[in-house]
Order: C-alpha cells, then sequence, then structure tokens
C-alpha cells in the first residue's frame, strides 16, 4: 500500500493514471482542509468544496489556474491582503483572463459572455453541434477505427466553440490548422508542438483583434458585431483588448475540458458495452450518461483560490494569503454525498449536484454548451457506429487495460483512446 503523506500531489506521476485512492486517503484525514505538499490546503469534501466556490468575499481567483505554482509579486502579510492582490494584480500570471479576477473586474468581463449564451444563440449553436458531428463522423467512418481524440473531440470541441463566437465558417479550417486540434497528445496546456505562430491563443487574440475592430469599423448582423458592440454593465465600453480577451479565453476554457469529456465518454462506451447497449436502447439516459461522466471523470482536477482575509475552514485557521485547492474529482466521490461513489450508475439520482462546473460566481458559463456538445455527440456516435469497442492493440485486453493520462494536476484526461467499430449503413 501507497503511502500517501510522503506523497507530492503536484509531481508524483504514479497519481496520475488514478488520482483517487490518494483523495480518498486525503479525504479521511481530513475532507474539509487538508495540508498537502507545497503549503496546499486540499479540499476534498463536497461539502466543504460547495462552500469554498461560494465564498468570493474571503478567497480571491487571483491564483485559479496554477495555485501555489502563481508566483506572487509580494509577500502576504498580515489579515487582509486584499489591497496588495490589487495593487499587484496586473503582475500576478494570467492576470487578464476572467478565470483570475476577483469582482468588480470579474462581474465585467462575464458581463460580455451574456451576449453570447442568450437561447436563441444557444440553439443556433446546437444546431450547428449536429451539423458538426456528422462531417467529423464521416472523415473517419470508412477506416472502422479511429483515435477519437483526435480524430473527433478535439476538432469538434474547438469548432464548436468558434461558432459560438460567430468566426465565419470559411475561417473554421485556419482555426483547426492553428490549435493543431487532430495531432493525438496536442493540447492547450501544452504548448510546445508547432503550430502557426507558436501560441494557438495569441494567434486567436491577434485574429479577433482584427474580427473586432473591423465590426466596431462597419457594423454587420452578425455574432461578431453583437460582442464588437457589448457594453459593460455602467454603459461604458469596453477596451478591444478586452472584448478579444474574453473571446479568446473561451477556447482555452472550452476546447481540451469538453474534449477530454467526450474523451472520457468514448472510453466508458467503449470500456462497457452493457452501458453502451443501454443507451442504444433508451436514448432518453444519454443526459445522465454524460453528468455521471463528469462526476467520475471530472475534467477540471484542481480549483484553486488564496485566502485574501484570514478564515477558518471546518476547525482549521485559514491565514490570508493560503493557497487552498477544491479538488472537484474529489468532491464529486464523497462517499457522504455519492451513494458507492467510485461506481458508475446511471440510476443515480442526484448526478447532478457534481461540482465539476464549479458553483458561485466563477461557475463555468460553458456548462450548458458543454452538456449539449455531449448529448449531440454521443447521439450522432450510436447512430452511426455500431458495436464501438476499443482497440485492443492500443490499449491491452479487457482484463488488462492500459491507458495514458495526460500528466498534470490541472486537468484530467486521456492522450489518446483507440476504438474500432462497424459503420451503420
Ligand atoms: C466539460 C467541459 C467543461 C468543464 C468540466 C469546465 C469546467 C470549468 C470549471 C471547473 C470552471 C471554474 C473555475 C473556477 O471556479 O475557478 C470553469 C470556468 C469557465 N469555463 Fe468551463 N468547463 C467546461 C467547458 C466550457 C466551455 C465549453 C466553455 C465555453 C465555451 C467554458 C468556459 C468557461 C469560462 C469562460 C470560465 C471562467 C468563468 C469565470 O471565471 O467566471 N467552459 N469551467
Amino acid at each position: 500500500m501507497t503511502d500517501f503523506d510522503g506523497v507530492d500531489y503536484f509531481t508524483d506521476s504514479s497519481l496520475i493514471p488514478d488520482p483517487h485512492p490518494y483523495y480518498d486517503h486525503v479525504r479521511s484525514k481530513d475532507p474539509v482542509c487538508c495540508p498537502i505538499s507545497n503549503g496546499v490546503l486540499a479540499v476534498t469534501g463536497w461539502q466543504a468544496a460547495n462552500t469554498v466556490y461560494k465564498d468570493s468575499e474571503h478567497y480571491s481567483s487571483c491564483v485559479a489556474v496554477m495555485g501555489p505554482f502563481t508566483p506572487l509579486p509580494f509577500t502576504p502579510e498580515g489579515d487582509d491582503i486584499c489591497a496588495e492582490i490589487e495593487q499587484h494584480r496586473t503582475e500576478i500570471p494570467l492576470f487578464e483572463h476572467m478565470v483570475t479576477m476577483d469582482p468588480p473586474q470579474h462581474t465585467d468581463a462575464r458581463s460580455i459572455l451574456s451576449r453570447l449564451l442568450t437561447p436563441k444563440r444557444l440553439k443556433e449553436n446546437e444546431d450547428f453541434m449536429w451539423r458538426l458531428a456528422d462531417r467529423h463522423i464521416d472523415e473517419f467512418i470508412a477506416d472502422g477505427k479511429c483515435e477519437f481524440l483526435a480524430a473527433y473531440a478535439k476538432p469538434f470541441s474547438l469548432l464548436v466553440v468558434a461558432d459560438l463566437l460567430g468566426v465565419p465558417e470559411e475561417d473554421h479550417e485556419d482555426f483547426r490548422e492553428a490549435f493543431g486540434a487532430e495531432r493525438p497528445g496536442s493540447n492547450i496546456g501544452g504548448l510546445d508542438h508547432e503550430v502557426i505562430a507558436s501560441n494557438p491563443l495569441e494567434w486567436a487574440d491577434e485574429k479577433f483583434t482584427r474580427y473586432i475592430e473591423e465590426r466596431r469599423e462597419n457594423p454587420r448582423d452578425d455574432v461578431l458585431t453583437s460582442i464588437a458592440t457589448a457594453k459593460y454593465p455602467d454603459g461604458s465600453t469596453p477596451e478591444v483588448v478586452d472584448v478579444v480577451r474574453t473571446a479568446t479565453f473561451l477556447f482555452a476554457a472550452g476546447q481540451e475540458t469538453t474534449a477530454k469529456l467526450l474523451g472520457a465518454a468514448m472510453r466508458i462506451l467503449s470500456d462497457r458495452p452493457d452501458i453502451q447497449q443501454q443507451l442504444r436502447d433508451d436514448r432518453s439516459l444519454i443526459p445522465v450518461f454524460i453528468e455521471e461522466c463528469l462526476r467520475m471523470e471530472s475534467p477540471v482536477k484542481s480549483v484553486f483560490r488564496m485566502a485574501r482575509k484570514s478564515t477558518t475552514l471546518g476547525d482549521t485557521p485559514v491565514p490570508a494569503g493560503s493557497t487552498v485547492m477544491v479538488s472537484p474529482g474529489a468532491a464529486n466521490r464523497d462517499p457522504e454525498r455519492f451513494d458507492n461513489p467510485h461506481e458508475f450508475s446511471l440510476q443515480r439520482k442526484n448526478v447532478r449536484e457534481h461540482l465539476a462546473f464549479s458553483r458561485g460566481i466563477h461557475s463555468c458559463p460553458g456548462a450548458p454548451l458543454a452538456r449539449v456538445e455531449g448529448r449531440v455527440s454521443v447521439e450522432r456516435l450510436l447512430d452511426r457506429l455500431a458495436d464501438i469497442t476499443v482497440a485492443e492493440d492500443k490499449h491491452g485486453p479487457a482484463d488488462d487495460r492500459r491507458y495514458v493520462y495526460e500528466p498534470t494536476f490541472i486537468l484530467r484526461g486521456l492522450t489518446e483512446i483507440n476504438i474500432e467499430f462497424t459503420a451503420v449503413d
């Protein structure tokens, strides 16, 4: 049995294939607030995770993505470091993205998004998804096999965001090329592969700057114009750069996460013929299937906060400046909240209580989109591919599967999922 007390969560590669025994260990010590490596306080219980997510008064999001590896330009001192955070805000890495912002800047950044996530826009985006799913399936169906992430999940989730933002369809191929969406193993967290301008988000920033400037000069009747002309709640007009960052951040936040969800869903479908058959027999189970995938295989592994005012979590004092890590994957398998938490079940009544999309002011605005992406994809894949199975030459036999997960503490996802199937005529 592993001595998890000596393990460094942030660097130990043995935790990557299955972090759950480690999470269970930490939760059994203290689900509310347990010191782990790098001075981080881990929150692994559902109730405490929910509390931290919703407490933006005591917790800043300035370290939301990189947690203890965010170099701070000041040394936290005293019981209230709100002023220091604001004073040094623009020196803190990733400050320009809404996920690291606190109110009131965060409220402004989110208000631009409200232009995009209207019921009408989401409906149009869903119509596009049905067409896109078939277009991608057409590309590989004749082969009877594929590496699903490169062939489907990555380009699909990328182009759904592009469509949401109103990127004209004639530019979609440029986005596919720039983001290297087909390449196995390429991902936004690891930007070392060769792509246009080497950094797809920089490339997208330039592209969107041109779109937005052009629409401000010559408004049209399109989605990009509605983003370009959005105002902040106080009636002022955002700088072009702020609109552009809000738009392009959707690629960072929405592509890899959803691709990982689709990859997890495909692994379960192909590994569990019983579940595949249940979904084929009763398509109304697909939304629950997607929720259970989100619970069991939460694509975001760690969400970080920094205490900006001294507080307590349970009985543990949390001094201002402490880094707190909420682990959605751990909270989603908290036995206090979910019965038989390590079991995949389509009968789970409270499955939507999972915390894979966070809660509170930063809760994922793309959640409705990701859910529809999952539903549409599973529907069309089941319609067009019969007998989906795991490619055993790549992943081994059923009693000895080999899956490789990306080596990061931020996201959980497969590097590849190879499948075989029979095309439905
Ligand atoms: C399965 C897919 C997804 C998962 C698991 C996921 C998960 C999350 C989580 C956990 C957060 C909160 C981070 C925090 O509290 O600090 C978040 C924030 C965010 N997500 Fe998602 N997400 C997904 C898909 C998407 C999609 C499709 C989009 C947009 C197209 C999107 C856009 C965003 C944005 C903009 C934020 C920042 C919100 C804020 O800071 O207020 N996400 N997401």
